[in-house]
């Protein structure tokens, strides 16, 4: 018989646990996906027993899902669900989690994978304390550590982070999530480009002009705003999300798919992105801050924390020697919309005659991440019926809904928490690419918060963005792809 097997959740109370995690365990074991017997065990400071830990969770699932929640579905994995109240920074404080597994797991241990949700700060202080009370041995059954993002919030930090984590485990044994990985239209990128012939040969510098790879919100930073106003917006989201679908968009193909020739191939393009100098990082960043972020609660008056950024990067390699990448974020944005948009080059001469001062749009593929998931190739046609050739850009459109079915994409957690516990990392970031997408945003974000790249300029909620985003792609004679 295969040994236990327990998720534990660090800082089970808060609110990644009831809004991310614990779903996505649920939904897990509605479609039998976990294996037999799983148990998911909640760890915090706050005292609670099983069941009123259970009910907590439920009530947020019905309010969530409304009439897609399914009782009986619910009532049979909350069963595997349990808690214990610890204090696990105290010393001994990881006492009453170890009576928990004696008393489930008996002599022989277990598997076990321990999820860190709890205060970034707390991270080295809990890692510790696992590695102390001997959770890191694997007697009985593998023994894997999750990491939340933010990893660090700056090089050196990660790398203290890193070295900390590396006292009491292996590589092989952490898991650091960017749950962007863990999207299917982020893993779609790779099956796009290297699953199919005819996309590949275009792929580069000769048919490439640029990319622009947008995330954008129309949220607010609602009651985070004490956690966002100390990291802003090239933290929170171009350090991980961004940089991570770049290495995706831009890297040559593995020989085989697996954890470390994936990463190692990441890596590579990670590498090859120019860190800029001091002086230089300033013109390859434009900020901003939406009107009334100042108000928001636990967001300090005065502040000029960035909730908006564009940032122009290139990649000093063959294949995309002087083709920049274009990436922008923010907050109280007119849509929630994430794409990575590849700007094909204009056809090298045009025989159709076009108004005078008209151009054409030129081709475009857009990889559509959220909403609307899908992909969309445009390119120009001949309007019928008109009086000469009158040319008009439209779509080509491949749309994961109309295409798989009406079901939602899964949430992200699911496919993370899943490949963690399969022991596969190949979604996950390793230590050596953290630290280097560190050591890029770096100096960009020291520009900002040094003044050299200006304050952030306010821009209106629901609206595109500053102004100045648009100037750091108009310098280059190109222009954002409108938010609609
Ligand atoms: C998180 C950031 O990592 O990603 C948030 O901390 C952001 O600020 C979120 O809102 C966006 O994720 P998604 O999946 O909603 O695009």
């Amino acid at each position: 018989m295969a040994a236990p097997l327990t998720v534990v959740i660090f800082g089970a109370s808060g609110d990644l646990t009831a809004r991310k995690l614990v779903p996505a365990l649920a939904g897990l074991a509605r479609k039998n996906r976990l294996p037999e017997g799983t148990q998911v065990l909640g760890v915090a400071r706050t005292e609670f027993t099983d069941d009123a830990f259970r009910k907590t969770l439920a009530d947020k699932q019905r309010d969530a899902l409304k009439d897609e929640f399914d009782a009986d579905a619910w009532a049979k994995f909350a069963a595997n669900v349990h808690y214990v109240a610890a204090d696990v920074t105290k010393p001994d404080g990881m006492a009453p989690v170890a009576k928990w597994f004696a008393d489930r797991e008996g002599e022989g241990g277990g598997r076990r994978l321990f999820y860190l949700s709890v205060s970034p700060d707390l991270y080295p202080k809990v890692s510790a304390a696992l590695g102390a009370a001997g959770f890191n041995q694997e007697t009985g059954g593998f023994r894997r550590l999750i990491i939340e993002k933010p990893f660090g919030r700056d090089g050196a930090s990660a790398r203290e982070l890193n070295a900390a984590l590396h006292q009491d485990w292996r590589e092989d044994q952490l898991y650091r999530i960017d749950h962007y990985l863990g999207k299917e239209t982020v893993q779609n990128i790779l099956v796009f480009r290297f699953a199919n012939t005819i996309f590949e040969p275009l792929w580069n510098y000769q048919y490439i002009d640029h990319v622009q790879i947008t995330v954008a919100e129309q949220v607010t930073v609602g009651r985070r705003g004490d956690y966002y106003d100390k990291s802003g917006v090239l933290r929170d989201m171009f350090q991980s999300h961004i940089l991570q679908v770049m290495t995706l968009v831009a890297m040559e193909s593995p020989a085989k798919y697996t954890a470390d020739t994936l990463r190692n191939e990441k890596m590579k393009v990670l590498d090859a992105i120019t860190v800029p100098a001091a002086d230089q990082a300033a013109k390859q960043v434009a900020v901003g801050q939406y009107a009334g972020y100042r108000s928001e609660p636990g967001v300090p008056a005065g502040t000029t924390t960035p909730t908006f950024a564009a940032v122009k990067l290139e990649v000093e390699n063959a294949r995309w020697k002087n083709v920049p990448f274009y990436l922008r974020s923010g907050k109280g944005l007119k849509t929630r919309y994430s794409d990575v948009m590849i700007q094909f080059r204009c056809p090298p001469h045009m025989m159709f005659p076009l108004p005078p001062g008209e151009t054409i749009q030129c081709n475009r593929m857009t990889l559509v991440l959220q909403p609307n998931e899908g992909i969309k190739l445009n390119f120009q046609t001949k309007v019928p019926d008109t009086d000469g050739v009158e040319l008009q850009p439209r779509d080509l459109t491949f749309d994961y809904q109309q295409a798989y079915g009406e079901a939602p994409l899964p949430e992200a957690y699911e496919r993370l928490l899943l490949d963690a516990l399969h022991g596969d990392p190949a979604l996950f970031m390793r230590s050596d690419e953290i630290e280097r997408a560190w050591a890029i945003m770096d100096p960009i974000i020291a520009a900002t918060e040094g003044g050299a790249a200006g304050v952030p300029e306010e821009y209106p909620t629901a609206s595109q963005g500053p102004p100045a985003a648009d100037a750091l792609l108009t310098a280059d004679g190109r222009a954002w792809q409108p938010l609609v």
